[in-house]
């Protein structure tokens, strides 16, 4: 065990919490119960949400010793670049909810910690502000922008533009959210979002008017799903942008097949977090297919219930190209600001390392080898 007490990942050595669960731990003690019931909280009994991350815990790891570890890296390629570590930070909504300097803290701190940053659509700073940050430092990740599709074509082009202009490298669109999931923690705690937190970057879309429904007619399937996108969306999206657009919600390889049939750049395996559908197998069990079905063809992001370098390690074993972490970073921003999100990155990144090294993995492309062989039944 080399040098206690020394290096970034010490816990003592500025007063922030030991692991991200001991990150999430402090979150919960300080922000309002019913703005944690909507960053922690998942749909309807939760049981997604819980297996996300129980997936991961279950997967075993094997070692090999003695092998010559030295000059390995965490380094991958992504979309035509070269990025430090696979980590990014997953699109996440009113990010100042949990902390005044809100998306702003996150991107700082991606910036300073080398990782990717998916800015959400609802995002509660404008796109270029956050894109600055990233801009200015020269070792910073990736920004993409996640993009859902509003009912506002026209405004989704006038966005898609700003965007652009403002440097992000690629789109995401979250194609599994259609409606949102029963959020039963939230109406139990009475949740509601403050006004005071708004997506600046919907300012000014045109929301349509209720369709006045005849009786027997669905609130969601004769009005609002009408206004969903379909594959067909995928081409006109293609066709107003040169930015790579990656699919975010794939969780059956069929789709991943008809995503890279319609030129999707990536596909991101997501069961956002547990908070659409519950009962969707955890994310651990449903990239192996995923990866299968696409044999290459495109690159194969995973997020959900990543909140360990184990975890990561194992991601990319089982044929990832980079994860995404979701709440761990809204609990560091809760705790800390940007300091908070970069020392949940940071950990992330150390434990990364440990993980490989132990494993006897000297480069993530040789991930593979990390996993114990399953037992035979
Ligand atoms: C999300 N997620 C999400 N996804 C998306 O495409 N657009 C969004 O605006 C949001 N907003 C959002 C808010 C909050 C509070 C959470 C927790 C999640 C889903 C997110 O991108 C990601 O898929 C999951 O959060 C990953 O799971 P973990 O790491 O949180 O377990
Ligand atoms: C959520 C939406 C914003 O998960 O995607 O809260």
């Amino acid at each position: 065990m080399g040098r206690p007490g020394d290096g970034p990942a010490d816990p003592h050595a500025h007063g922030l919490p030991a692991t991200l669960a001991d990150h999430a731990e402090r979150a919960r003690q300080t922000l309002d119960p019913r703005v944690l019931a909507y960053f922690d909280g998942g749909a309807a009994d939760e049981i997604t949400l819980r297996e996300n991350e129980l997936a991961w815990q279950r997967i075993r790891l094997s070692s090999r010793v003695l092998r010559p570890l030295a000059g390995g890296h965490t380094r991958v390629n992504l979309l035509g670049r070269t990025l430090a570590h696979p980590i990014l930070v997953a699109p996440m909504a009113y990010q100042r909810m949990a902390h005044p300097h809100g998306e702003q803290a996150t991107a700082l701190a991606c910036a300073a910690q080398g990782a990717g940053l998916v800015l959400s659509t609802q995002a509660t700073a404008p796109v270029e502000a956050v894109a600055r940050l990233m801009r200015d430092d020269a070792a910073s990740g990736p920004l993409w922008f996640q993009l859902y599709m509003l009912p506002d074509r026209g405004f989704v082009r006038s966005l898609v533009q700003r965007v652009e202009a403002a440097g992000c490298e690629a789109l995401v669109l979250t194609v599994d959210a259609p409606v949102q999931g029963a959020r039963d923690r939230e109406r139990r705690t009475g949740y509601r979002r403050p006004p005071a937190f708004q997506a600046d970057n919907l300012a000014g879309r045109m929301v349509p008017p209720p369709v006045d429904l005849q009786p027997g007619q669905s609130a969601l399937f004769d009005d609002l799903l009408t206004h969903a996108p379909t594959w067909d969306d995928i081409a006109w999206l293609r066709s107003i942008t040169r930015l790579p657009v990656l699919l975010k919600g794939i969780t059956h390889p069929a789709d991943a097949v008809l995503a890279a049939e319609h030129g999707a750049a990536g596909v991101i395996v997501s069961n956002h977090g547990g908070r659409t559908l519950d009962t969707l197998p955890p994310t651990a069990e449903l990239l192996p297919a995923v990866v299968q079905a696409l044999d290459g063809a495109l690159p194969v992001l995973v997020d959900g219930g990543i909140r360990r370098g184990t975890d990561v390690l194992k991601a990319m074993a089982l044929g990832a190209s980079a994860v995404l972490v979701g709440r761990p970073v809204i609990h560091g921003l809760a705790n800390a600001g940007a300091q908070g999100v970069a020392h949940v990155l940071r950990l992330l990144r150390d434990e990364l390392e440990i993980a490989m090294a132990l494993c006897g993995c000297r480069q993530l492309s040789d991930a593979a080898a990390v996993l114990h062989a399953p037992p035979q039944h």
